[in-house]
């Protein structure tokens, strides 16, 4: 089987980041003098395969954010309430993409080999996510009571770009489903098999301000 060679990205940067707190959408906080989406594009427009970006941001900000990327090859579009609605929202603005990354502004250190390694995967297989081994003991609890603790061997920490050929996606976005956390869930539950690639490191997502400290440390030493 050949591969498809026409990928578009989806970048969801329309979350408010509560957790961060930092009074303005996440995705527009800065460190090291950039935003975090400015970041991922930053690294997203050194991947040759990668032809067409679509970014989605808060609706409140699209005027403002669609200035501020004016002259870079982006589309912009409008997020909804939920990660699962923007990545749906950057669905209508993808055109003729044979395969699609969907990628979080949250993990703005994600390297390009990354994106590679996952478009490189694609060739061979509808679903691609990157992913670290899990150093912490997962345990699931309930009630404030351990109920398993899964072999760690077996667990990986996920991140993104996860990559999906165009149409396994969008038959998978087809219906709602509030359990789902990750696109390649919703892959998973229509019974695609996922290919499992090496993240990074530095894929990490930043959600406190802890992991923005971090961020800054980290450029610094660069
Ligand atoms: N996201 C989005 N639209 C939403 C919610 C999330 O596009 N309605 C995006 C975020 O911008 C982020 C990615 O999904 O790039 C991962 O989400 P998360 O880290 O949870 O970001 P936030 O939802 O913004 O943060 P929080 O959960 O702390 O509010
Ligand atoms: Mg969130």
């Amino acid at each position: 089987e050949t591969g498809a060679s026409v990928t578009a990205m989806i970048l969801v940067a329309a979350g408010s980041g509560s957790r961060l707190a930092a009074g303005v959408p996440k995705a527009l906080v800065e460190v090291g003098g950039r935003s975090l989406l400015q970041h991922c594009l930053d690294t997203a427009s050194t991947v040759e395969r990668i032809t067409q970006i679509v970014v989605v941001v808060p609706a409140a900000h699209l005027r403002e954010v669609s200035a501020a990327l004016a002259g870079q090859a982006v589309d912009v579009a409008a997020g909804g309430d939920t990660r699962d609605d923007s990545v749906r929202a950057g669905f209508a603005l993808i055109t003729g993409a044979e395969q699609i990354l969907v990628h979080d502004a949250a993990r703005p250190f994600v390297p390009a080999e990354v994106f590679e390694r996952v478009i490189d995967a694609l060739t061979d297989s509808e679903a691609v996510i990157p992913a670290v081994p899990v150093v912490d003991t997962i345990k699931r609890v309930r009630d404030g009571v351990v109920i398993d603790t899964p072999v760690r061997d077996e667990l990986v920490a996920v991140q993104t770009p996860q990559g999906f050929r165009a149409a396994t996606l969008r038959a998978a976005h087809d219906g709602h489903d509030p359990q789902v956390t990750d696109d390649a869930m919703r892959v998973e539950r229509a019974g695609i098999a996922v290919r499992v690639v090496a993240g990074s490191p530095q894929g990490f997502k930043i959600t406190t301000p802890f992991d923005l400290a971090v961020a800054g440390a980290m450029l610094e030493e660069r």
